[in-house]
């Protein structure tokens, strides 16, 4: 079986390549381009290509697919909210993920962004490398016996809430199918978690449900001074009411590992382009902003675990296997 790689890089051809004696009879292409329209094409002559978080796979892209033949689609990541599902299935093809690879990578790079934008240790470094040792702007607000409000407690949503209980802190959370048998954190409605938390940490998918679940209304609800860190998908907020937000002094902090328009350039080194758009440059205008570009995964473990879950996943498609990470629309 042939599958063409999408959006390569270094270190997802070196974990893969690790791997491949465990699983004979498929054939990988490692290429760098990313899949969109105009790249479609190059999957002709394959059975199945593999993708990323930052893959277009909307409708025109599924169409081109099936018509070169493509059977299936291997996600190697968590999330699928781009990935048009029914045309993929109008066309019998399979959509395969990579459910919980690794829950902590995400939760600590989570609990990262609280602390960095809290306790302001990216400035403190830079400052003490210039011999400023100074502590102006520098001062943050502890967590201990501080409330933290988690959206969406699957995987992700648990880890950090363990890690939030270890820091002392009491841990509300607000699912759409709340885990009762949790004792460690109290579920509650949005409305309460937005008023009750000193910290909010983001952890459900995106879905037409929670596209702009923060958003002027609810940042209005929200406590005055509070921590907002988003490691989920960067549709969950809408960023020019979040702008208003931080402008309206809102927010002690905020943390973005995914921002709304990073699609065209995350994982990209874009350091000598002109940017179509200046989001993020007013995002990181603000002094209590901190971002990071969509690596919450990046730890060896994780991608240990998508390279051994997405070859486990092609195999089991090739050999007609049950297929337990299928993606249903
Ligand atoms: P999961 O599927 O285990 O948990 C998602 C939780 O969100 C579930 O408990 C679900 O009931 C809840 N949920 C769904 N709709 C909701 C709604 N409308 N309101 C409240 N809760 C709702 O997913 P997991 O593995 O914990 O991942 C969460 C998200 O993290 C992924 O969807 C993905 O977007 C993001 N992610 C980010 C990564 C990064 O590198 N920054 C890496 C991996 C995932």
């Amino acid at each position: 079986m042939k599958i063409l790689f999408y959006g390569a890089k270094n270190y997802d051809e070196q974990f893969f390549r690790k791997l491949f004696p465990r699983y004979p009879g498929m054939e990988f292409t490692f290429i760098e381009a990313n899949i969109c329209p105009e790249t479609a094409s190059l999957s002709q002559g394959y059975d199945g290509i593999c993708a990323f978080v930052n893959a277009d796979l909307g409708t025109a892209v599924i169409e081109k697919l099936h018509q070169y033949g493509i059977r299936l689609i291997l996600m190697r990541c968590a999330g699928y909210n781009n990935v048009d599902l029914e045309t993929a299935k109008k066309y019998g093809m399979k959509v395969l993920r990579v459910p919980g690879y690794s829950p902590e990578a995400v939760a600590e790079h989570a609990m990262a962004l609280v602390l960095t934008a809290n306790r302001h240790t990216h400035k403190a470094y830079i400052k003490c490398r210039e011999n400023n040792f100074a502590l102006s702007g520098l001062m943050g607000v502890n967590l201990y016996q501080k409330t933290a409000g988690i959206i969406g407690t699957g995987k992700i949503g648990l880890a950090m809430a363990r890690i939030c209980r270890g820091f002392g802190m009491s841990v509300i959370a607000y699912d759409l199918y709340p885990d009762q048998e949790l004792d460690f954190m109290k579920y509650v409605s949005l409305d309460e978690l937005l008023s009750a938390s000193d910290l909010i940490s983001l952890h459900c998918p995106l879905t037409k449900e929670t596209r702009h679940i923060i958003r002027e209304e609810t940042i209005a609800k929200m406590k005055d001074g509070v921590i907002l860190v988003n490691t989920s998908r960067g549709g969950l907020i809408k960023t020019d009411d979040l702008i208003s937000g931080i402008r309206d002094q809102k927010f002690f902090a905020v943390g973005l590992d995914v921002y709304e328009e990073e699609t065209d350039f995350v994982y990209e080194d874009m350091s000598e382009r002109i940017l179509p758009s200046s989001t993020i440059q007013r995002l990181l205008s603000f002094p209590n902003v901190t971002m990071t570009s969509h690596q919450g995964f990046f730890t060896e473990e994780a991608l240990t675990n998508i390279a051994e879950t997405t070859l486990q996943n092609a195999y089991a498609f090739m050999n007609g296997q049950e297929l337990k990470n299928e993606v249903l629309s």
